[in-house]
């Protein structure tokens, strides 16, 4: 209901003593002799008061199928009739609420990389449970759901050299949920940049690439693939780049105390001030070859 409607309604159910000329404050009944009023039914009875819950383009199964029970509860437990969520957490987590539908997403969230909101069941980080003007309800369309909160990551893309998947949409290598692998990356690091990188792979499942790249449409992605400029390396995939011999993995990186040597150990995948997206703001080899081999 809108704002002038729910006030409307307060007045009505509070009475006549506070629709003198107090402000708004005053006006607000103590909500816990209040309480919600009382309901029968679901659904279209629900939307009668609230009707902005069912206004949105895109709508959640269930409460557009106006099931709004099957996750709200109407408690009079201690004496206040409350309208309570099933199974949530206390701190706005609904990770198990969700998951009792979901169930196929319940495995997938127990693998070992799990996004931050993800991990703490605050899954309406992302998600409106009922409904939002784009697809999944999420706040924006898919492409950009990530950037709220990763302002480094937004301003990457605001570089001179920026990576055409990025731009085009975070989840083409990450799990916006959890992953086996770092950063919920779909793929272990360099198999993700390989899907697009090399020509026609010896090994097909090098690439593995129908099961890279999430819900995205393999339309999309064939484009994108086949535009990716072709790097060269030895059959084993593991040496060649960017010299005759160097390794691509299976050693440490010199330069990031910790991590193994990838792709992403020279190149930024996401977007760079550098041509050819090199890492450490190298606008040429010779400033990028000294940050491992200098002494
Ligand atoms: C007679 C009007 C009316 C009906 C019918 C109604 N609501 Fe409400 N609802 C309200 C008002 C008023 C509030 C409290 C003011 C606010 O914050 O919107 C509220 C608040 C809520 C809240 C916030 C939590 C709370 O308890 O304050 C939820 C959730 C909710 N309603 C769900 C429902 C569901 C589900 C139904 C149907 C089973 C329903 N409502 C039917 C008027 C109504
Ligand atoms: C899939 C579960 C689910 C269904 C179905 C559902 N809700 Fe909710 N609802 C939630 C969750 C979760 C919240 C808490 C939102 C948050 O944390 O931001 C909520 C919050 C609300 C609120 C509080 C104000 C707001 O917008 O956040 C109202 C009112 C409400 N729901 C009404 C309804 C009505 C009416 C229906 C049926 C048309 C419905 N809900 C169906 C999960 C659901
Ligand atoms: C009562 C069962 C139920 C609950 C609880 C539920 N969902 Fe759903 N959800 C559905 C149904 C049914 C659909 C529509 C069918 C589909 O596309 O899978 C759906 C669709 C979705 C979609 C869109 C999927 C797509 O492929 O377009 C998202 C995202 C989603 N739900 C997230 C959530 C989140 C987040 C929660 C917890 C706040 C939640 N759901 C709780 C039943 C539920
Ligand atoms: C950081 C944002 C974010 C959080 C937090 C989040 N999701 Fe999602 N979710 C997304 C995005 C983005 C998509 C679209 C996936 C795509 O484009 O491939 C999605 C897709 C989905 C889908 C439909 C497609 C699928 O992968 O099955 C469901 C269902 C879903 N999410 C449920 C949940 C549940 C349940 C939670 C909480 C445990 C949750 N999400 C938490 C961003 C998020
Ligand atoms: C609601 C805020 C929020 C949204 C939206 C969000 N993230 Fe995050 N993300 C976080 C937080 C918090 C962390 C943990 C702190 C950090 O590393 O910045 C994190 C961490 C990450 C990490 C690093 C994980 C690691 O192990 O180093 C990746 C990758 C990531 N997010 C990707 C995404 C993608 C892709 C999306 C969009 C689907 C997204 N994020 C949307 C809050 C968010
Ligand atoms: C081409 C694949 C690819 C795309 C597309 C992509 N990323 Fe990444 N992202 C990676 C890789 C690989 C890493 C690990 C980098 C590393 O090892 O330093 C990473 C790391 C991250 C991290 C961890 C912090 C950091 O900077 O290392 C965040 C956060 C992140 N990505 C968010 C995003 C967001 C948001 C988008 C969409 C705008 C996005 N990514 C798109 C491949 C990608
Ligand atoms: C979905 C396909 C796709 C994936 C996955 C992908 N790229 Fe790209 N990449 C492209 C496209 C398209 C371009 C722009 C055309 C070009 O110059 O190659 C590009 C450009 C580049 C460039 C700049 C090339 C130049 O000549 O300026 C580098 C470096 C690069 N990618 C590295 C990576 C790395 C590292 C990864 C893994 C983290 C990766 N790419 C994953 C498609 C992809
Ligand atoms: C040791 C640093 C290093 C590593 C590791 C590395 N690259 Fe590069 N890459 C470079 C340099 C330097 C260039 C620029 C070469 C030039 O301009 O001649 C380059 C160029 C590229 C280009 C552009 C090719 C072109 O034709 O201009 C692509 C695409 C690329 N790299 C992808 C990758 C992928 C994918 C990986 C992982 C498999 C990777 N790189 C690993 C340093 C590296
Ligand atoms: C991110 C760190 C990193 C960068 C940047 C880097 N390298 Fe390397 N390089 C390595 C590592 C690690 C090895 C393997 C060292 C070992 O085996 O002990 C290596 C090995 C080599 C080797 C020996 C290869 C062989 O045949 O065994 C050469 C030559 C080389 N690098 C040249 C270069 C040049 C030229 C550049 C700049 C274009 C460069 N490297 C940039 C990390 C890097």
């Amino acid at each position: 209901m809108n704002a002038a409607a729910r006030l409307m309604l307060i007045i009505a159910l509070a009475g006549p003593s506070l629709s003198g000329a107090q402000g708004p404050r005053q006006l607000a009944p103590p909500a816990a002799s209040l309480g919600h009023p009382a309901v029968a039914g679901d659904g279209a009875a629900c939307i009668t008061c609230h009707e902005e819950i069912a206004a949105s383009r895109v709508m959640h199964g269930p409460a557009a199928a106006g099931q709004c029970r099957t996750c709200h509860v109407v408690d009079t437990s201690r004496g206040v009739r409350r309208v309570t969520l099933k199974g949530a957490g206390a701190n706005g987590e609904t990770a198990a609420l969700c998951v009792t539908c979901h169930e196929d997403l319940a495995d997938r969230l127990k693998q070992e990389h799990r996004h931050a909101p993800v991990a703490s069941g605050k899954c309406t980080a992302c998600h409106d449970p009922h409904g939002s003007p784009f697809k999944f309800q999420l706040p924006v369309e898919a492409g950009r759901a990530c950037l709220s909160c990763h302002q480094d990551i937004a301003d990457a893309l605001t570089q001179s050299y920026v990576h055409p998947p990025a731009a085009a949409s975070c989840q083409i290598c990450h799990d916006p949920h959890a992953s086996a692998q770092p950063a919920q990356l779909r793929a272990r690091s360099n198999k993700v940049c390989l899907a697009c990188h090399i020509t026609a792979p010896a090994d097909r499942t090098a690439a593995d690439f129908p099961l890279l790249f999430g819900r995205h449409s393999a339309d999309a992605m064939d484009r994108l693939a086949a535009s990716g400029s072709r790097i060269l390396l030895d059959a084993s995939l593991t040496v060649g780049h960017p010299v005759r011999g160097h390794p691509i993995q299976g050693r440490k990186d010199p330069s990031r105390k910790g991590r193994p040597l990838d792709c992403a150990s020279c190149h930024n995948p996401h977007g760079s001030a550098g041509a050819k997206l090199l890492r450490f703001g190298a606008t040429g080899i010779s400033s990028l070859c000294i940050r491992c081999h200098g002494k």
